[in-house]
């Protein structure tokens, strides 16, 4: 399978990049293919005729964005757009990563968002990241929207940012009052692959590791797994200040997923996987 993978060197990039290395990659970071330039976009999908794009490309510094909006809506609305018109007209099908920052996050704690319950994102990136969802529904019929959430993996992540932070303090402030999914990057390109090859039906999934947790309680995992004593004390999100207000509640159902046998590992296992490596 030719498969065309931009924004090469992000995060989930490098994880697709291993779990694809059998197929017939190309590989694309900004410098090579912009995906904010419709004309780019255009010409280089019709030389290289891929079966499938995946777009790993996206702007996530989730509080930056606030103060950047127009650069933002750029990356994560006209970028998928761009993308998703040409998939269309050179009939590839398009493979996008979208975020639980799409959903409000008000839904009482007992309950999880599925894929059609109503969104109303509650900052810049998760407004910007809607609208390429949307331009993806009405520009293109043969698409994927991944909704991942707490994505860790290889390089600059939260997993690493808590041991660090660990070798020189003895107490971390962890939010409490935030509950969702870590997802190893590992695992959602194992996820997107699974689909691809089961060619399930085109649409929306909500893709994270199974369970649920608090940053707080994650953090605790981590250090109890690599037997860290550092202590981790509870703050709520409005003491833990940020410009981009953040959902209490990211817990998205993957039920369409687990309904297709698509296999899912838990974030606990995920997790013990990821720090043993
Ligand atoms: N990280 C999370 O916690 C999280 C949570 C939910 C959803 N997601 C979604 O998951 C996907 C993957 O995230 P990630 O964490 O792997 O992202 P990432 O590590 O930030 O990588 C994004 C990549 O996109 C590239 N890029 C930016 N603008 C571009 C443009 N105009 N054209 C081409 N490439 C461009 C960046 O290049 P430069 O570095 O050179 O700018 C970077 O390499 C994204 O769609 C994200 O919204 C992530």
């Amino acid at each position: 399978m030719k498969i065309l993978i931009t924004g090469a060197n992000g995060m989930l990039a490098k994880a697709m990049k291993e779990e694809l290395k059998g197929e017939e990659l190309i590989c694309t970071d900004v410098a090579e293919l912009d995906i904010t330039n419709a004309e780019q976009v255009n010409e280089f999908i019709k030389k290289v005729s891929p079966e499938y794009i995946i777009n790993c490309a996206a702007y996530t510094a989730v509080d930056k964005a606030e103060e950047n909006e127009e650069l933002v809506y750029k990356i994560n609305a006209i970028g998928p757009k761009n993308l998703a018109v040409a998939a269309n007209d050179n009939n590839a099908i398009l493979i996008h990563i979208s975020t639980d920052y799409v959903f409000g996050g008000d839904k009482p704690i007992e309950q999880d968002y599925s894929e059609d319950d109503p969104k109303n994102p509650q900052a810049v990136y998760g407004t910007t990241k809607l609208a390429g969802e949307r331009f993806i529904q009405e520009n293109c019929s043969k698409y994927y929207i991944f909704r991942t959430a707490w994505l860790y993996g290889e390089g600059h992540n939260f997993v690493r940012t808590m041991l660090d932070l660990a070798k020189t303090r003895d107490e971390v402030k962890v939010v409490n009052d935030q509950h969702g999914s870590p997802t190893y990057a590992v695992d959602l390109a194992s996820i997107i692959h699974q689909a691809m090859n089961k060619k399930i039906e085109f649409g929306v999934y909500n893709s994270t590791n199974l369970g649920y947790t608090t940053w707080y309680d994650f953090t605790k995992m981590i250090f109890e797994i690599e037997n860290v004593k550092c202590k981790v004390t509870p703050v709520t999100s409005e003491e833990f200040k940020s410009p981009a207000k953040r959902p209490k509640n990211s817990q998205m159902s993957k039920d369409k997923l687990l309904k297709n046998g698509i296999i899912i590992p838990t974030y606990e296992e995920a997790l013990r996987r990821y720090l043993s490596k």
